[in-house]
């Protein structure tokens, strides 16, 4: 199969070089010259664990290119996949589609033979409807069809989850387009991993709901966090209480400062406006919304608490930029809120991530980012764990201890246990626990 990936970002680089691997021929297209010429020179422009590898063994085979001249990717192709951003349009929430429609408008003037367009962004209901009005309007000659497959992987395992999905979501009612799909995805097969041909509204709004749904399931053990801080009970013993109850399962019920990154708050608010647009709004998930969002911020006041009321002209140390572990992603991480919340309130921040501090940069001000945890934690008033990245998890307490000048740990991913840091001393806070 040739198959064009337009957009090589996050998800168009790991499905991009993971279909290579599958034996495709692969040709990534995009706009942005800079990351074709890097990944051209062999530098992959994101940290995701195992992808410079995978792209290197693919690019080394021939069966991986990068260009960022769609028309020649796209006129060999027999699928070519969407694979842009699709973030919240400023001012009211709704999807940006706008580099989806721009992309499906270069998909049209270079369609040749038939070709299978697939939208692979998460996108709202309808706008596989509109993406093929646009390629017909302006190529009414082309012989191809539109489907919906959303992505499902998770950054910093993404090529595990791409190439051991829990499933996977075509959405067409074009039996041709269907067999394409399908052959594009049987290597899969042999994995066992179901695939679901459905409706392509019905796929676009099930990558949504999926993502509302997970983003419930935090908020709710987050509140139900702040209820155990109340009345004195343990909500990792809660969560493992009820998490063990298999129609509940235990993944996504880990208390903490609220999610981020790039696709649960865009793809809450875009689902709560299409809902909202229908007349048939999901309360539920707007709520959810409200809460996560208040959520981040208040963490900052949570470590002010934790230092007695004040963080003025004090140092606080962050550790973990990053939304999550594994990934250099800072779009609507947490630690933006916490770190923006501590300098209203007069903090001076350092901060250290393995991976974040480049993206950091560009996007808060007056942070001092240090070379290691323990650089950061120096002379600091306190420090707050925002990220659990493997390295914070086994950190030297005493080394830790040493060089703080007030011990006040807030771990706001509960990765210490309690008895342990008081035990060496620290003031220690964590979230939902005794
Ligand atoms: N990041 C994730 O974990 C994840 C997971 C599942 C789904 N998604 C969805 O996948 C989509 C892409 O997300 P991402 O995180 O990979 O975004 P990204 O911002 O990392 O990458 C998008 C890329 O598309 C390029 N681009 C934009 N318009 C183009 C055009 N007309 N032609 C060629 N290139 C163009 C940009 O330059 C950029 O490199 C979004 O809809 C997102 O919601 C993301």
């Amino acid at each position: 199969m040739h198959v064009a990936m337009i957009g090589a970002g996050y998800v168009g680089l790991v499905s991009g070089a993971c279909f290579a691997d599958f034996g495709h021929e692969v040709c990534c297209v995009d706009k942005d010259p800079a990351k074709i010429e890097a990944l051209n020179r062999g530098e992959i422009p994101i940290f995701e664990p195992g992808l410079a590898d995978l792209v290197a063994k693919n690019v080394r085979e021939g069966r991986l290119t990068f260009t960022t001249d769609l028309s020649q990717a796209v006129r060999s192709a027999e699928a070519v996949f969407i694979a842009v951003g699709t973030p919240s349009r400023r001012g009211d929430g709704h999807a940006d589609l706008s580099y989806v429609y721009q992309a499906a408008r270069d998909i049209a003037a270079a369609i040749d033979g038939y070709t299978v367009v697939v939208t692979k962004s998460t996108v709202p209901v309808g706008t596989g409807d509109e993406v093929e009005r646009i390629i017909r309007d302006a190529r009414p000659d082309a012989d191809f069809a539109v489907v919906s497959n959303p992505e499902f992987l998770r950054e910093g395992a993404a090529i595990a989850d791409f190439k051991r999905p829990d499933r996977i979501v075509i959405g067409t009612d074009d039996e041709r387009a269907l067999s394409v799909m399908n052959d594009i995805y049987r290597p899969l097969y042999l994995n066992q991993s179901p695939v679901l041909a459905m409706s392509r509204r019905t796929a676009e709004l099930t990558k949504y709901a999926a993502n509302a749904f997970l983003a419930t399931k935090i908020t709710f053990i987050n509140e139900i966090a702040d209820l155990c801080e109340h009345v004195g009970a343990n909500v990792q013993d809660v969560a493992r209480g009820i998490g063990l109850d298999n129609r509940i399962g235990s993944k996504f019920l880990h208390a903490g400062p609220g999610y981020g990154g790039s696709c649960f708050p865009k793809d809450t608010l875009a689902l709560i406006k299409t809902a909202q647009d229908y007349e048939a709004p999901i309360r539920l998930v707007e709520t959810v919304a409200a809460v996560n969002s208040q959520r981040k911020r208040a963490m900052g006041r949570k470590v002010i608490a934790a230092c007695g009321g004040s963080v003025r002209g004090k140092t606080v140390a962050v550790l973990g930029l990053t939304f999550k572990p594994n990934t250099d992603d800072m779009r609507d991480a947490p630690s933006l809120d916490v770190i923006t919340a501590l300098q209203d309130a007069g903090a001076r921040v350092k901060a250290y991530d393995p991976e974040g501090m480049e993206a950091a940069r560009g996007m808060l001000t007056d942070v001092a980012y240090a070379k290691d945890a323990y650089d950061c934690a120096r002379d600091a008033d306190a420090l707050v764990l925002v990220t659990e990245w493997d390295l914070f998890r086994a950190l030297d307490l005493r080394r830790l201890k040493a060089a703080l000048a007030s011990p006040v740990v807030v771990d706001l991913r509960n990765v210490y246990r309690p008895d342990e840091m008081r035990r060496h001393g620290f003031t220690y806070v964590s979230i939902g626990r005794p």
